[in-house]
Order: structure tokens, then sequence, then C-alpha cells
């Protein structure tokens, strides 16, 4: 038997973050979070069950992967395969099609794409929602990346209701541009960060709660098309998550003294009349949320004041395609 499909699916940058696990083997988030969908960081994945192949292979950016990485990928695919009742290996072909440097994680938009792909070739036919649930266990932020616009991904009560839901196309002029600070892989990971924060940071339980009113909050902002009101949760729900590292034992913090500069930067296109809003995740990078249709003029201003930092403008990302089957 063979049987093959190829998905694409776009990364997506939250504005009510994900910080923490309550459960590490199913990918059960701490809190509910809500994020935009990017159209300029995407995957394309291809996946084709074969019955001739001895094992899972994987290719990424044209490299065959080691067997540690492919691992993680059979991992993955044995939720699919167990639930369609199959053993047929499988040949995953995966292509980023983020700028490395963007300084982005890929994460997100992969186990969309991969998730999607596999759906297909199985034949499980689930919808949207059913279906982030199996690709949270890829990673939690790719739980969001199977919708465009603004998504909220529920924290549920158990493994099926932990999902993502989408919750407006974003379609009244948003943008994002993300500041490159620093493009090298991260130090500390997010799956290591955030299980030392909630083990660890007095700040945590401030966290939680602050998480939860800020999500409600942003959805009624995201009701109305209140811009500033998005854009003023979107930084300082960002700013709060990376206040618990700070409280961690040991400290730690994501941030280099480019980043602050950014951030200053920012403030003061604010204080110029400019709508637009920063967030970071894990990791130094700097991302903007603006009007698209000032994505240009704003480029420029921080081009110009970081003449060493990539900038690049995304507009809002539709959700993950299957291209081919
Ligand atoms: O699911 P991961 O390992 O990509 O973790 C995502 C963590 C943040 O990017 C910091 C927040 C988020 O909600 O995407």
């Amino acid at each position: 038997m063979t049987n093959f499909a190829k998905a694409k699916a776009h990364t997506n940058i939250a504005l009510i973050k994900y910080w923490g696990k309550r459960d590490e083997q199913l990918f059960l988030p701490m809190n509910s979070s809500l994020s935009l969908t990017l159209d300029a960081f995407y995957t394309e994945t291809e996946v084709l069950l074969d019955d001739n192949l001895e094992s899972d292979q994987f290719i990424l950016n044209n490299d065959i992967q080691s067997l540690t990485e492919t691992k993680k990928i059979t991992d993955f695919l044995n939720l699919f395969r167990k639930q369609a009742g199959i053993t047929t290996p499988a040949k995953v072909t995966s292509q980023n099609f983020v700028p490395t440097a963007a300084g982005l994680a890929s994460s997100a938009s992969a186990f969309a794409a991969l998730g999607c792909a596999m759906n297909q070739v199985t034949n499980l036919n689930m919808d949207k929602s059913t279906l982030s649930t199996y690709v949270r266990r890829g990673s939690g932020s790719a739980t969001r990346s199977l919708f465009g616009g603004f998504v909220e991904w529920q924290m549920g009560t158990c493994s099926e209701d932990s999902l993502a839901t989408p919750v407006d196309d974003a379609n009244w002029d948003i943008g994002m541009i993300t500041v490159a600070v620093n493009t090298q892989k991260k130090t500390v990971s997010s799956r290591k960060g955030m299980k030392l924060t909630v083990e660890t940071s007095n700040f945590y339980p401030a966290w939680l709660e602050s998480a939860a009113t800020d999500l409600v909050a942003i959805k009624t902002a995201i009701k109305q098309q209140d811009f500033e009101q998005v854009g003023l949760i979107t930084e300082s729900n960002g700013m709060k998550m990376h206040g618990t590292m700070l409280g961690a034992t040991p400290p730690f913090s994501y941030w280099e003294p480019r980043t602050l500069e950014v951030l200053t930067k920012v403030r003061q296109l604010r204080g110029q009349g400019w709508q637009c809003y920063f967030t970071m995740d894990a990791g130094p990078n700097v991302k903007i949320l603006c009007r698209y249709s000032d994505s240009q003029k704003l480029q420029k201003f921080l081009q110009d004041a970081f003449p060493d930092n990539p900038v690049i403008i995304s507009k809002v990302g539709s959700g993950v395609e299957l291209l081919a089957k």
C-alpha cells in the first residue's frame, strides 16, 4: 500500500502566551492562549506511507535527519497510525520557508503541516479542531497553526478538549513585523524554560491569574476591532510572561541588550503616533503588532535604527491546507 499527501501550514505568534504545561506527556497547557497566524513564515510537508519502507525516514530542508530527530517524528506519526489501526512506515519530506535570518522557531508550522498530511494519508478525516488535539502533542504552539487569523487554544480539561478554535479572520488591517536580534539556536529551549518557571517561579501563580483575565479582555477587544486595546493587552501579556522567568530559580532571561533597544524604539514610535506594540517569545527577537497599512513605513524606521538586524513584514496568514493528495 502507498498513500501520499502534501500540506502547508503557517507559523503563529501568541498575543496571549502559552507558558507552562500541566501534563508533559500530553502537552496540556497551564493556561489558554491566543495567537495571530503569519503569512510570511510556513512549512510544506509531504508524507508518503509505503509498506516497502523498513522504517520512517525524515528529510528536512533536503537533509536526511538523524535517528534522534526521526524518533521524534515517529512518536508523532504513531499517534495517527494507532488511531487508524496501521503500522505502515512513512517517508516525511519537509521544507521550512522561515527565513533563517528571521530567528523564528518553525515547530508550530512544521507539526501543523505534518499533522494535516497524516490526517489525509491515514484517512482519519478529522476536523481541524479535533486534529489540533493530535498536533498539540508535536509542539504546543502548533495547536494554533491549523487556523488562520486570530486563534484560541483552549486549555481544556483533558486531551480531547484541549484544542484550537478560530476566533476572527483578522481581516481588518493587521500586520506583524519581526526584528531579528539574534538568530542562533536559543540557549534555554521553551520546553525547559517553561518547566523551570512552573516549578520554581514565585511569580507563576500571578501569571496564570492575569493570563486568564488578559484572554477575556483581548477577545472582547478583537470582537470590537479595537486595535489599540489588542495591542496594549498583547504587550502587557508578553512582558508578564518574561517577568515570570526572572522569578525562577535560577533566574533566566531571553533578552539581549539589542532587545531592549528595539522595545525602546517601538515605544518611541508609539509616542509619535504610530500604532505599534511589541511581544517576544522564548528568544531575544521582537515581534511588533501593527496596522498592515503602516508596516512598510514602520519597517523603514526600524531598519534605519537597526541596520544590521533583519526586519521582516508579515500579513495575516491562513489556516493549514492540503496541497496535493
Ligand atoms: O510550543 P512551543 O514549544 O513552541 O512553546 C511556545 C512558547 C511561546 O512561544 C513562548 C509562547 C506561545 O504561546 O507560542
